[in-house]
């Protein structure tokens, strides 16, 4: 099964990517281009993709993770960031608690914790 958990592996990491360069694309928009109605629309829909492809990769990600071979504390780490961030979204997009709403927000779009989670993740594959 190690060959299809890389597959897996490979999948989410393609989905990952394109679900959250949204992040950076947004920060440079917002600082080197004219924000105008029509990039305000791209992001709208942008960020759709965002909460689809996350969710997609994550049931990815459980499966690279279950077949894999290897394990080690810092993949443990990212994959329990992982599910913290999942949930957040979805709370937030779906609003599944109306009471927490803003809490999560906060939570969620935190810089640093987008940093500690891509970095958890390549710290934790290179000494895989
Ligand atoms: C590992 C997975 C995820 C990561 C690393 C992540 C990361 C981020 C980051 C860094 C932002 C801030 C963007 C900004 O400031 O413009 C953001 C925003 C957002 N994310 Fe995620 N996200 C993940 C999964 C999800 C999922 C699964 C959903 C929904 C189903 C989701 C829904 C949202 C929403 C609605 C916002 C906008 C919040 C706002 O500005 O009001 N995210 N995400």
């Amino acid at each position: 099964m190690e060959g299809f958990s890389n597959l897996c592996g490979k999948v989410a990491a393609v989905l990952f990517i394109i679900a959250n360069v949204y992040f950076p694309a947004k920060q440079i928009a917002r600082r080197f281009t004219v924000w105008t109605k029509e990039t305000a629309d791209f992001f709208r829909v942008y960020l759709v993709l965002h909460g689809v492809l996350n969710t997609i990769a994550f049931c990815a990600l459980i499966l690279h993770g279950h077949y894999a071979e290897e394990h080690n504390y810092v993949l443990q780490a990212s994959f329990i960031l992982t599910v913290f961030l999942i949930l957040q979204g979805l709370i937030m997009q779906y609003k599944l608690a109306p009471g927490v709403q803003r809490q999560m927000r906060i939570l969620h779009t935190q810089q640093a914790l987008f940093f500690v989670w891509v970095a958890l993740i390549i710290i934790g594959h290179a000494i895989a």
